[in-house]
């Protein structure tokens, strides 16, 4: 492996000549810029307030309160605007022709689409007047369950344009996740498929549906694509017909005009404990923040074809598949398949098909990628890709390696992007032309970002430039969350009690001699399963439910592809016997609870729990015992009864 403590301005990852020559921002702006975003916050988020068209511009830019007791994120907040209409109306002027869109379906002998700027119009205005038609209105709340389809941006934007507050939920999670979500926000409609295909797969997103509703006020309406046209129960008068709605639908909806603060969005996300929380996002500023970011942090430029293969489900594909590179005049590339179906040249397939001049995804993916050689990718050619990005999870320097020289053929630069769905947009990043790259590390702060390192302990900021400790913002940027969606009380909990006057990441980093930050993992019960996140807490709640089960430990284990791998301890209910056939069926149990991606790796009965005297799980030991790491379980002496623990390693499951 090489050394990856590169130093400043050093080959190999300086940012390369030509890369430099063209980027938006070089280093010297990017010093310059940073500075300024930092001294003069209000003169610099207002001039980038401009990049929106404002229905009433803002004299306000910057309303922010980090103190408990009394949190408050405001940004541009006099302003009105129309998120739908900065996406899409205001670029028919000049690129009513240009594919907004590209559509590239699960099965590759399907054909893609290409929608422009003036078939979303179209698409998106019509669908804004089927969800009036259908009583959504202004502030109501609409959870979109799609697969990757073009409906799915469709249905986020029809939201926009007539003031309603979309919630996504990513087509792997359950009934009961989908039903629990939908009774969250207090939803008056879903909008589903029949059925969803991914990897030749498909899954019945209809029937999950409908399960989910018998779970919510009976009010609720659900809305469904077409997509594979599979056979489907239909709920009169409660369910209704994309297609046939639409067909009949005006075209012409005047864009509403929401006030900067007015939700765009919630987006459920996993913490360290209880259940997922909804994360909610502003118009103004996270519109804002997601153009800028996908602009300067992507060095996208008019013409530009930019391929984000998250899913919409995630944060990611909220700002970088549809609200950055839309509010940008972009054409961005939708997949529906994933990265080894039909086989592991799809990804690369698809770059070459698409001539992606930006490619983002996530390192799971390159590890899994990684592991078919080099091949598949040279198959293809991939002389359009000019630039790469990781998020999701921390890369490994041989995943950067990988990239940088079997796909990037060491003339791209990789943009390590850390952010969080709470953040809205890249927090900590490189930016092509500006940052010397280091394998691992996301570089430097995005503008007006203020990282800082605490100490774990005593919460005091490092303000030594070496540094090691937890990972807090020290003031907001515009694409901030504003709350938890109905309890503004957890929010002020969650991210800003720990640490006062902070907003705590929930991360741990290291800030080298150089001030690159390297983000070191999650120090919360929170894991990161192949990017996506999750809280041990959600598992545990599922396993619990099970009659068998009387208790459950769940903590991360490293994974060679997923990063993490989730690791059960499951005590059994007194007289029930342990087996592989139990084994099975809390797997399956975990999946039908909440959704495929929380199924757990690794499955150890115990028949006791490592506890403090006062009965407090010390979850500490759990995890070194799963990281096969318990040499050095440091002290057990609290231990109600420290014998539990040889009797946990003596049957450890990861042995690796
Ligand atoms: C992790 C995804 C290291 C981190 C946008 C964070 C990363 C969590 C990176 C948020 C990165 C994201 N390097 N770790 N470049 N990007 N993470 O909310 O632990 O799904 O807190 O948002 O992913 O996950 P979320």
């Amino acid at each position: 492996m090489m050394n990856i403590e590169a130093k400043p301005g050093r080959a190999p990852h300086a940012p390369a000549q030509d890369m430099a020559a063209r980027a938006h921002i070089d280093a010297e702006t990017y010093e310059r810029m940073y500075r300024e975003s930092i001294t003069d916050c209000d003169g610099f988020w207002g001039e980038q307030g401009k990049r929106l068209d404002w229905i009433k511009p803002f004299e306000a830019v910057k309303n922010t309160d980090f103190t408990l007791g009394k949190v408050s994120i405001e940004w541009f907040r006099d302003g009105t605007l129309n998120v739908a209409q900065n996406c899409i109306d205001r670029h028919l002027a000049t690129r009513a022709e240009q594919t907004a869109i590209i559509w590239e379906p699960d099965d590759p002998a399907d054909p893609a689409k290409h929608i422009t700027y003036r078939d979303l119009h179209r698409e998106v205005s019509r669908l804004a007047n089927v969800l009036e038609s259908l009583g959504v209105s202004r502030g109501d709340r609409v959870v979109i369950y799609l697969p990757m389809i073009p409906e799915a941006a469709y249905a986020m934007l029809a939201c926009a344009r007539i003031g309603a507050i979309h919630s996504v939920v990513f087509a792997g999670f359950s009934p009961d996740a989908l039903g629990a979500r939908i009774n969250g926000c207090d939803a008056k409609l879903v909008i589903t498929a029949d059925e969803a295909p991914r990897g030749g797969r498909k899954t019945a997103l209809k029937t999950n549906t409908d399960q989910a509703l018998l779970h919510c006020n009976e009010g609720v309406k659900c809305l469904m694509v077409r997509r594979t046209g599979a056979q489907t129960t239909w709920v009169e008068g409660r369910d209704f017909d994309y297609g046939a709605l639409m067909a009949e639908a005006e075209d012409h909806s005047e864009p509403a005009e929401m006030n900067a603060e007015d939700p765009l969005f919630i987006l459920y996300t996993s913490g360290s404990t209880g259940q997922p929380k909804g994360v909610v996002h502003s118009s103004g500023g996270y519109l804002v923040y997601a153009a800028m970011t996908h602009q300067i942090t992507f060095d996208y430029h008019d013409g530009d074809v930019f391929w984000c293969s998250a899913d919409v489900g995630w944060v990611t594909g909220h700002s970088y598949i549809v609200y950055g590179p839309l509010a940008n005049g972009a054409t961005t590339v939708m997949f529906e398949g994933v990265p080894t179906w039909p086989d592991a040249s799809r990804f690369w397939e698809v770059c070459e098909k698409h001539k992606v001049n930006q490619f983002y995804t996530a390192p799971t993916a390159i590890r899994a990628l990684m592991g078919h050689g080099a091949t598949p990718v040279e198959k293809h050619d991939l002389s359009a890709l000019r630039l790469l990005g990781t998020v999701g999870e921390p890369i490994n320097p041989e995943a950067w390696n990988w990239y940088n020289e079997v796909v990037g053929k060491g003339r791209c630069p990789i943009v390590d992007t850390w952010w969080q769905t709470e953040t809205g947009g890249h927090l900590i990043t490189p930016l092509p032309g500006a940052t010397a790259l280091k394998p691992g590390s996301a570089t430097k702060p995005f503008f007006g970002v203020q990282p800082v390192v605490l100490d774990p302990q005593s919460g005091a900021v490092i303000e030594e430039t070496e540094a090691e400790g937890v990972l807090a913002i020290a003031d907001s940027w515009p694409g901030q969350m504003r709350t938890i969606w109905g309890d503004h009380e957890r929010f002020e909990q969650t991210y800003f009690s720990q640490y006062p006057g902070y907003y705590f990441s929930g991360d741990g980093c290291r800030r080298d001699a150089d001030g690159d930050y390297w983000i070191t993992g999650r120090v919360d019960d929170v894991i990161n399963v192949s990017g996506h996140r999750m809280g041990t807490a959600e598992v545990e709640s599922a396993l619990v439910a099970h009659a068998k089960v009387a208790e459950a430990a769940v903590v991360g284990y490293p994974h060679e592809i997923k990063g993490q791998g989730i690791y059960c301890y499951v005590t059994l209910m007194n007289g029930v016997e342990p087996s592989e056939e139990l084994r099975k069926e809390l797997r399956q149990w975990v999946r039908q609870e909440i959704g495929p991606i929380a199924s757990p790796d690794l499955i150890q009965w115990a028949p006791g729990l490592p506890k403090t005297r006062s009965g407090k799980i010390m979850r500490r030991i759990l995890r070194k015992i799963a990281e096969n790491d318990y040499g050095s379980l440091g002290d057990t002496s609290t231990l109600a009864d420290p014998s539990v623990v040889d009797e946990l390693i003596d049957n450890r499951m990861n042995r690796g």
